[in-house]
């Protein structure tokens, strides 16, 4: 078969060329990175469950009518998805106060914020992603004064949907990432969710322990991130309530 033509090569995810034009495949690999990849390592079967989760996520959202760039899962690893034009920025949304948002305002983890906060970071690895104000994202033409009204009412719905769909098994949304990205019909654009919506991109924690389900578990040597996602896709009907994490095949005679 001959190779598809990759687009782009990131850090826990591959971009290749779709079957249409107007498409792109997304592979989802097992690398996990933190601290703008200064701490780096394999982990099998990350891969695998960020595809199923991201595909759970992007189509519930789809069915409460928050456009994504969501097409649909090929296979264990790879989705279809939409080309979209990537808005330089990433999406934070904090309901509870943890990781920088800690740091930079001396607030103890898990202080629950008076209201969900919208941040904007630059898109930037070679800078660390920093925080900018709308201010900024409109000087620098990142985003128009239009944009930015939709991608925060677009942050806050997938906040109302997430928060909703995490609550309902026993799991609390700390805070979440999400890239958006143009979608373009003829002149008209629309703003979609794009990327991916997986724990490596949220806080979650558990809400009766506070236990953390998400990536801090490998930012901090927690434990096994591959048990802490597969907890969350059981617990969320995505995989049989009694898979393990990745069962071998085995031979049947
Ligand atoms: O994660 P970290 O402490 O570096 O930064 P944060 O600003 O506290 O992150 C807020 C949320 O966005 C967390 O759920 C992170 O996992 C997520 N995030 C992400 O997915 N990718 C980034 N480059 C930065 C943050």
């Amino acid at each position: 078969m001959a190779r598809r033509k990759k687009i782009y090569e990131g850090k826990a995810k591959v971009l290749y060329e779709g079957p249409e034009p107007g498409t792109f495949v997304q592979y989802f690999k097992d690398d996990a990175t933190a601290f703008n990849a200064e701490k780096k390592d394999v982990i099998e079967g990350k891969g695998v469950l960020n595809n199923r989760l991201s595909e759970f996520f992007m189509i519930g959202l789809e069915n409460i009518g928050v456009p994504t760039h969501f097409l649909k899962r090929l296979n264990m690893r790879e989705q279809l998805i939409r080309q979209v034009e990537i808005i330089p920025l990433e999406v934070i949304v904090r309901n509870y106060a943890a990781g920088t948002m800690s740091k930079r305002l001396g607030l103890e983890e898990g202080t629950r914020l008076p209201r969900p906060i919208v941040e904007f970071c630059y898109k930037d690895d070679s800078l660390g992603d920093p925080l900018v104000a709308e201010e900024h994202i409109i000087a620098f033409n990142w985003a128009t004064q239009q944009d930015l009204d939709d991608m925060v009412a677009l942050a806050l719905r997938v906040n109302d949907f997430m928060s909703g769909l995490m609550y309902g098994v026993g799991i609390k949304l700390v805070d979440f990432k999400i890239e958006i990205g143009r979608l373009w019909d003829n002149d008209f654009q629309r703003l979609v969710v794009a990327d991916e919506i997986s724990p490596d991109s949220c806080r979650l924690w558990d809400i009766e322990t506070g236990q953390k389900l998400d990536k801090d578990v490998f930012r901090r040597d927690l434990g096994s991130l591959a048990d802490a996602y597969t907890e969350v896709a059981r617990r969320l009907g995505v995989l049989p309530s009694n898979a393990t994490h990745m069962p071998k095949p085995t031979l049947i005679n």
